[in-house]
């Protein structure tokens, strides 16, 4: 691990006096690990409370131990964001547990192959927008009566700086997290009088096991590496800071907008 990443590692540890989303409640998608975990990590350290939650009812288990090992509010509940049944449990654990929703972050998404746009199957198209795009509209629309009744309701959607500028082997993954801007913009515009406030994080190459294939070699790490001004990847850690600071009050003036944390990579004017 690279000085500059141990640093940020153990900067992040002495969070626990800041306490920005004090009384809230958060629910991550696809939060059992990677960025996920990272986001719910950060905004329980910040004093939310945090609902964990994917496919797998073992990594939710694990991701909310290791959470309440350190003394964070959090539970966790299986969630496949792609099924209506777990959508509405994920949400009813929300007013059961904590008693409502102020911050939703829409983390989850797949990638099934990679490979030029024109030759995805029917089924893989369908997948990655089902997914990526369908499910997160979904979410929002169903918890918005929740989110109606919080006093300083965020949502935060998980793009990437695919959306930006669209990886070549990664065409139709990238259409989908351009999707997502587009979605970001049109419901900030909608929601924004209702008070409830949507933006996107547009990651760069952040290890973690998603984007493995970036990573799991030294000559695909060098490569990849060379495209980035900062010269190396990111942490999930460095996403999670993100989004607490679009959850919290520190941003109550922004809405409709996406921030990049991509080390530099070039994403727009
Ligand atoms: N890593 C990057 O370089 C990068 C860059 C830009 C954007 N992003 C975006 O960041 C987000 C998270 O990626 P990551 O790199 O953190 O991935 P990751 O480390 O592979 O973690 C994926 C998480 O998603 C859960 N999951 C997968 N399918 C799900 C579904 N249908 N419903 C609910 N949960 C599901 C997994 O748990 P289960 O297996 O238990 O479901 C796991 O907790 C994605 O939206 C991705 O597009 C990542």
């Amino acid at each position: 691990m690279d000085k500059v990443v141990r640093g940020l590692k153990s900067s992040t540890k002495s969070l626990n006096q800041c306490c920005r989303l004090e009384e809230k409640v958060a629910i991550v998608t696809a939060s059992s690990q990677g960025i996920g975990f990272a986001v719910a990590q950060r905004l329980a350290q910040e004093g939310a409370k945090v609902i964990i939650c994917s496919r797998k009812e073992a990594n939710v288990n694990s991701a909310v131990d290791k959470l309440k090992t350190k003394g964070y509010e959090v539970s966790g509940i299986t969630c496949h964001v792609g099924v209506d049944e777990d959508r509405k449990k994920l949400l009813n654990e929300a007013i059961s547990k904590y008693g409502g929703l102020d911050i939703l972050v829409l983390n989850a998404a797949v990638n099934p192959s990679i490979g030029p746009v024109l030759e995805c199957s029917e089924a893989v198209w369908d997948k990655i927008f089902e997914i990526n795009v369908k499910s997160t509209f979904l979410m929002m629309k169903e918890s918005l009566p929740l989110l109606k009744k919080s006093k300083s309701p965020s949502i935060i959607i998980m793009s990437s700086i695919a959306g930006y500028q669209p990886f070549d082997m990664l065409g139709v993954y990238s259409i989908s997290k351009t999707t997502l801007l587009s979605l970001c913009k049109i419901t900030a515009q909608e929601l924004a009088r209702d008070g409830i406030r949507v933006n996107c994080i547009a990651p760069g190459v952040i290890k973690t096991k998603f984007s493995n294939f970036l990573h799991n070699s030294e000559a695909a790490s060098e490569m990849i590496i060379a495209t980035i001004p900062m010269q190396r990847f990111g942490i999930p850690e460095e996403i999670g800071s993100v989004a607490a600071f679009l959850a919290s009050s520190d941003a109550s003036y922004i809405t409709g907008e996406t921030i990049v944390a991509g080390g530099g990579i070039k994403s727009r004017l």
